[in-house]
């Protein structure tokens, strides 16, 4: 059948490609060169000499190097069921389960557990893994302004006598802003309301929490925590991701998580992988307190020469630097200057609030921290004029509220 050109799939994607390039928001793959700010590694284990000797050591003794189908057809083993177990106990839950990346494990926990008639509360700057699980499962949807707890606490009131159950959604650590939840608050407004909170701890895993466990670990009441996220791609130099939660839950997903039943699970040598990366994690108090000590110098030098980036204490700094040409202009000349700084635009940020997303790891000296800041200052130095904006009004609430 002949298709009208102006209709076609291939037209409209031209299209779309061209808009994209006019707004300066064409994304392309490249390889980081320099001193890499765009890496998860925080602790430097993804080139970790002991680690790929782990590695090696797997793949040697191992029986096969694929799993051959999903965990409930031929792809599960002992060996995960095992880190499955030691990952639970690291983090003190009742039970993990371990699902093929962070992404499938967000969409497969939210679409499986929420159903259309409950009520799902989600941070404005959730992870656009959780948003996807969010709207997979088709649950009504309320949007809170970012760690806003008065329009939480609001909203879980006005839907006190909905039908269905109530559940909070948020990162601890959250991945573009590099700032923290108020997981306590949460969990208190979630008592008082009877909801149940799923907690992201992505970009805690590792890096926060005594041995780096995370955040959510060392809470003193954990018991409307239905379930914590653990990808595994960031410090842990892996990848994969553990839902943790009550063995029931477990059970249910096992059932449910279509992400989790309809995909081939990862090798069984990427297991010990985990395991591995999970004993050096235990034992990298001195990268985490190094981690500390460059992420609050940077931002110490930043804010000393005017320009805004969060406060608090985490690796993740976002530069926020307005339009989408500010943004690029300023990695292509740090990355001339031998650092690899992806400029991030919408829309995996809200419109106007282009920025670097600074993001260290414990590979990164202190000198380094001080030619990179120096590198920051004069390549901003254009802006001196037209400040950037805060942080407080750049990002808008609501503005990632295209969930
Ligand atoms: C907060 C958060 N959750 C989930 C994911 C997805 O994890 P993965 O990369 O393993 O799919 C990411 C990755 O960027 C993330 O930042």
């Amino acid at each position: 059948m002949a298709v009208s050109p102006d209709n076609s799939l291939r037209a409209r994607i031209d299209a779309e490609l061209h808009a994209l390039r006019e707004a300066s928001q064409l994304r392309s793959l490249d390889i980081p060169r320099g001193i890499n700010l765009c890496s998860n590694d925080y602790l430097g284990l993804a080139s970790d000499p002991r680690l790929k000797q782990a590695v090696l050591d797997a793949l040697a003794s191992s029986a096969r190097i694929a799993s051959g189908g999903s965990r409930l057809l031929s792809g599960n083993s002992r060996e995960w069921e095992a880190i499955e177990s030691e990952f639970a106990h690291f983090v003190a839950a009742e039970s993990a389960l371990y699902f093929s990346s962070g992404y499938a494990a967000n969409i497969g926990l939210l679409s499986s557990v929420l159903q259309p008639n409950d009520v799902v509360f989600s941070d404005a700057l959730n992870h656009a893994s959780l948003i996807d699980g969010i709207r997979l499962s088709r649950a009504r949807k309320i949007i809170y302004p970012h760690r806003d707890l008065q329009f939480l606490e609001r909203a879980l009131h006005e839907n006190a006598n909905a039908p269905g159950a109530k559940l909070i959604v948020t990162e601890s650590i959250f991945s573009m802003e590099g700032d923290l939840a108020p997981l306590d608050e949460i969990l208190h407004l979630a008592h008082r309301h009877s909801a149940e909170v799923i907690v992201d701890e992505a970009h805690a895993l590792g890096v926060r929490g005594h041995e780096g466990r995370g955040i959510v670990a060392s809470l003193p009441d954990r018991s409307r925590i239905l379930a914590a996220v653990y990808p595994c791609g960031k410090a842990l130099a892996s990848c994969g991701a553990f839902v943790c939660c009550s063995a029931a839950i477990k059970d249910y997903l096992v059932n449910h998580a279509r992400s989790f039943i309809f995909s081939t699970a990862n090798p069984p040598y990427i297991a010990d992988q985990v395991r591995a990366a999970l004993a050096l994690v235990r034992a990298a108090d001195d990268r985490r307190a190094h981690l500390r000590q460059i992420s609050a110098s940077l931002r110490a030098a930043l804010t000393a020469a005017g320009l805004r980036c969060s406060s608090g204490d985490t690796p993740i700094i976002p530069l926020i630097l307005g339009s989408n040409e500010s943004a690029l202009r300023v990695a292509a000349d740090l990355q001339s200057a031998g650092f690899a700084a992806k400029a991030i635009r919408p829309p995996t940020v809200p419109p106007g609030t282009a920025r670097l997303r600074l993001s260290l790891t414990s590979e990164i000296s202190h000198e380094d921290v001080h030619r990179l800041a120096q590198a920051i200052i004069a390549a901003t130095s254009f802006l001196r004029d037209a400040p950037s904006p805060s942080l407080a009004h750049a990002v808008h609430p609501l503005a990632r509220g295209s969930v």
